[in-house]
Parts: C-alpha cells; structure tokens; sequence
C-alpha cells in the first residue's frame, strides 16, 4: 500500500511519529511537510529525536494569511498527488494543511483518511472547526477517538467508513513518558522541581489575537499559586510584544523558547497542574494524571472535562485563578480514548480496504 501524509504544524509532526511507526514496516509512505511551520523548535526538532524520516517532500509555504497559506498548499499537494499516485492520503487534526490534503485529495483518485475525526468546538470563529468540519465531510474513511466523535458524525449523516480507533495521541505518549523521565533534563535546565510549578502553553487565535483576553490570562497566571513555566508559541511572543505584555511575561513568569516533545512531556508529568489553551496539551496532561485548567470557552476533548480533570475557564482572571487552586487528583478516571493501539488499529483497516480496493479492480478487468 502506498500512503501519502500530510504535516505541517507541530502535533502533527507528534500523531504522525506514532502512526509510521506501524505503517512503515510493511507499506510504503511517502511523507509531505507543507512548511506551515518551519522554525527549529517548531519542526525539526520532533524529526530529529523522534527519529521521523526526512520528508519526501517540504513545500516550505511559511506564514501567511489562511486563503493564501492554504491555496499554496493545495496546490503544492495536488501535484504531489498526481505524481505519486498513492491508494491513501492520510490527513491529521485540523490545521490548514489537514485542510488543504484534504480538498487537494478528495477531488482525484485516492482514498482520503481523516486520524482525529468527528470532534467538533462549536465554535464557528475557531479557524480549525471550519477546517476539521469540511476535511471530515470530504473524507472516505474516518478515525474518530472517541465514541463521542463517532456520534458526532453520523449525527452530520456520515455513516460510512467510520472506525472509532482511540487517541494516536495516546499512543505516542505511552511510549515518551517512560523515555522522557530517563532522557529529558529540561526540570534541571528550567532549575525548577517535580510538583513545584504550573505549566502553561497559550497560542490559540481566540487568545492571542484579543489583547483583552491574552491581558486577563497573564494577570491570572501572574497570580498562579506557583512558579508558571511558559514555553511560549511564535505567534504568542508576537502578540505579547505587540500588545506590550513582553517585559511581564519574562520577568513574572519562567518564559522559554518552545521545547521538544520529550522534554515536554516531562514537564507535564512533573507539574502540579498544566492551564492551557492547546488541544493536545489538554489530552496529554489527561493521559500523564496532571488536572489541567483550560482556558478556552469550549473544548472539543469533552470527556476530559466529564471526568472531572479539566475544566473550561475561558479567559476569565477570576476563574482561572479559582480553578488553579482546586484540587483535581480525583480518585477515578476513565480512558475514552483507546487503548494505546490506535495508530495499529489505523494501519489494519487502512490495509482491510485497500486490499478489497484491488480485489474490485482485479474483477472489473
Ligand atoms: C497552527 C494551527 C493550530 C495548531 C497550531 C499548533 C491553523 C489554522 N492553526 O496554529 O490549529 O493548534 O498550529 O501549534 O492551521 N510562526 C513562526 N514560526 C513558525 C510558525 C509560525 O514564527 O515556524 C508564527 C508566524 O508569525 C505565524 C504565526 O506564528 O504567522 C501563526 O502560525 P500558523 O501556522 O499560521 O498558526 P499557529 O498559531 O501556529
Ligand atoms: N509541545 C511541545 N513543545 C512545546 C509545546 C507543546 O512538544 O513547547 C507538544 C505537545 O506535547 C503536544 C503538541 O505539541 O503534543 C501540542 O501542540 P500545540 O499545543 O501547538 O497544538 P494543538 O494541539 O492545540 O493543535
């Protein structure tokens, strides 16, 4: 089976390590990074300690406004497409390159694949619900974690190819919590202790594009019942200096550069709590037992919040400060979202429609 995939932002890079790892032994892919993000510690490092192969293809788009960004890709992938011909296109998460394979790929021949289908925020002004709402109504099969999200799809009319397989997500980090607490030494390099801090990630538009709402986030973590870390996203830096919140950030919080998915993974296994606004981020602090704060209005990780882990706060001071003080280690917590197999579980129904693809193409000749 020959599968193109398509990555471009930084938990792609992450979901797309844990679904190679099962595809690559038997198949063949062919891996296209569309260069939405191009800064070190945004891209290469998850190549390199991940040991992700070089992609075969790098379209270098950079930054750019969301029609201009995504049509360069577009018209980058449908090339790529043409050329290789591959059975599957296989599409991550809900950035605007998920969203530029997935119209690029559902007008020629291959079968489309969405990992992460069928969640849903609600929230029409987040640029990513309008790109996982069209990816998914564009795609021949879907990979929904959650029976949620598989709810979620039918009750759009999607009822074909549906496969509820877990949390990718979840499986990469069952593997980079063992090697991250031998490996990483960012608790050291920060100079901070296990159970001594906060870690906070804010980059969401929502946020960051609002001086209000990113001012009101900053007051409350500058009032954090403990050390915050805050490795702080490209467009955030941008946007607290513009807005002039830069001096307060680096001097009340221990602002870092972005840091790799191991030493990451560390700092949420050893937080006392994690408060962002990252769709990952949220999951992962729910996979490491860390109670996360999460400072959007509405997540697309409901169970997270069902179980008492999470909680929505928006960008409201009064409640983020509130909820960092509640205590979270609850005693129970479910698993929604898989196994931990879920990128095998891909690979195996990837396979299972492929073959019968050929078959019906043998019998037609
Ligand atoms: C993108 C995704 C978002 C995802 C996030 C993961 C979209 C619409 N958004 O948001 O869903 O959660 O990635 O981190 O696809 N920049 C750099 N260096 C880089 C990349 C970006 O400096 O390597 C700066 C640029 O100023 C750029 C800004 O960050 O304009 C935003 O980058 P962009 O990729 O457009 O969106 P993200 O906020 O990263
Ligand atoms: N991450 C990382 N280093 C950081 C911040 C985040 O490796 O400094 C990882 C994190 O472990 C998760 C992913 O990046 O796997 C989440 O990405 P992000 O929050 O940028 O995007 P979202 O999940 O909201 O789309």
């Amino acid at each position: 089976m020959k599968v193109v995939s398509i990555v471009g932002a930084r938990p792609q890079f992450i979901k797309a390590f844990a679904v190679s790892k099962e595809l690559r032994p038997n198949h063949n892919e062919i891996l296209v990074h569309t260069g939405q993000h191009y800064d070190e510690e945004l891209s290469d490092v998850f190549f390199d300690e991940l040991g992700i192969p070089e992609p075969d293809y790098n379209l270098g788009v950079g930054s750019d406004s969301h029609g201009r960004q995504t049509a360069a890709m577009l018209e980058g992938i449908e090339e790529i497409i043409e050329t290789e011909e591959p059975d599957v296109v296989l599409l991550y998460g809900d950035t605007n390159s998920t969203l530029a394979g997935a119209i690029a790929a559902s007008k020629i021949d291959p079968l489309v694949a969405h990992i992460e289908a069928g969640l849903r925020s609600y929230n029409g002004e987040m640029p990513e619900e309008t790109n996982r709402v069209l990816t998914d109504h564009a795609s021949d099969l879907l990979f929904p974690p959650s029976e949620s999200a598989a709810e979620t799809l039918v009750e759009e009319g999607i009822n074909d190819g549906v496969h509820v397989v877990g949390d990718v997500m979840y499986d990469a980090i069952l593997w980079g919590r063992d090697v991250a607490e031998d490996e990483s030494d960012v608790l050291e390099r920060v100079g901070i202790g296990e159970g001594e801090f906060i870690l906070s990630t804010v980059h969401r538009a929502g946020n960051t594009n609002d001086p209000d709402r990113l001012e009101s986030i900053v007051d409350a973590l500058s009032n954090a019942p403990l050390p915050v870390v805050l490795p702080v996203h490209p467009r955030t830096e941008n946007r607290l200096r513009k807005y002039e919140m830069w001096g307060r950030a680096t001097s009340e919080f221990e602002a870092i550069d972005p840091v790799g998915y191991l030493d990451f993974v560390r700092l949420i296994d050893a937080s006392e709590r994690v408060a962002t606004d990252s769709g990952g981020v949220q999951k992962e602090a729910f996979y490491l037992d860390t109670p996360c704060v999460t400072m959007r209005d509405e997540t697309e990780w409901i169970e997270t919040v069902e179980s008492g882990w999470n909680v929505l706060v928006g960008a409201n001071q009064e409640q983020i400060e509130k909820e960092l003080r509640v205590n979270r280690y609850l005693e129970e917590k479910p698993t929604p979202y898989g196994d931990g197999t879920a990128a095998e579980a891909i690979v195996s129904v990837l396979t299972e429609y492929i073959g019968e693809k050929h078959m019906e193409a043998v019998e037609d000749v």
